[in-house]
């Protein structure tokens, strides 16, 4: 497995690739890699012929008072997971080789205005416009995003497909470990006390996916899932809410597919989580 830092080599050697006539499955990362970036990895080198994985800490996704500086990063820990996934190439380029003083920007309407893009209000123009560079860059035939992100997966697929972009963009369940949580690379930032209650998500989660059953309404399906995460004395909540699932806008009644999605803070870390729902399914 090669580790490559300049656009130039990675162009190079996808050209060989694709002269070859290699499919080329792409997954997007910010590093310090878990099991939920092994599960996009996996994927990726079942559906390919080639893999290529980047690993950027994106500044442009980060607000001003955010965690860029104290992001975890580990390229060699990643290049040992990647490896064993199947990795064929890792692009890790320097911010400098990303943006020279840009001046160009990709963004989304209406998707971006809920959830996360609420609390961080520059977070998908940089997603965007870091995934479309990439995008560019790569070319690749399939793309993987994690189903955790539920917004940055359902504002892809849409720019993907407003733009005309030729990426087949692929979601992959959220993982978890054994008590529930939701792998993340901020989980790395929780004390063994906050680690414990970082599991409350889970657990209003699964109260959720109970009552939503019974055709509760939103609003009340929100009420009793906040009641649970206010049960823990370490938890603060940011969102709980109910959006559509395609265009990330609230709803009250759960008439079509919806997404049921939290931010969360245990302590200072921002925790996120979701899950799906459609009647009858
Ligand atoms: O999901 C992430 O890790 C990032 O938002 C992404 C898609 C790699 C863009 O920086």
């Amino acid at each position: 497995m090669k580790i490559i830092h300049t656009i130039q080599e990675l162009r190079e050697l996808l050209h060989i690739w694709r002269a070859e006539r290699n499919t080329i499955g792409f997954v997007p990362t910010m590093g310090f890699l878990h099991d939920g970036h092994g599960a996009l990895m996996k994927a990726a080198r079942q559906d390919n012929d080639r893999v290529v994985l980047s690993v950027f800490v994106n500044p442009t996704q980060f607000g001003e008072h955010e965690d860029l500086e104290a992001y975890p990063r580990d390229l060699k820990g990643d290049a040992k997971l990647a490896s064993s996934c199947g990795v064929d190439v890792i692009f890790a380029p320097t911010p400098e080789e990303m943006y020279q003083n840009p001046k160009a920007f990709v963004d989304i309407v209406d998707l971006s205005n809920t959830l996360c893009g609420v609390t961080r209000p520059i977070h998908f123009k940089g997603v965007c416009t870091v995934v479309t560079k990439l995008f560019n860059i790569v070319q690749p035939t399939r793309a993987y995003f994690g189903e955790k992100d539920a917004q940055q997966l359902a504002i892809i697929r849409k720019m993907v497909k407003d733009l005309n972009v030729p990426i087949t963009i692929v979601g992959v369940p959220i993982v978890r470990e054994a008590d529930g949580l939701a792998r993340s690379s901020r989980n790395t930032y929780l004390s063994a006390e906050e680690r414990q209650a970082a599991t409350i998500l889970y657990k209003s989660i699964q109260v959720g996916k109970e009552q939503i059953k019974i055709g509760m309404p939103a609003s009340e399906l929100i009420s009793s899932m906040k009641s649970v995460i206010q049960g823990e004395p370490l938890a603060r909540i940011d969102y709980v809410s109910v959006v559509d699932a395609e265009t990330m806008q609230i709803v009250e009644f759960i008439d079509r597919p919806v997404l049921v999605a939290m931010a969360v803070y245990i302590g200072k870390t921002r925790l996120i989580d979701n899950f799906s729902y459609t009647i009858g399914r």
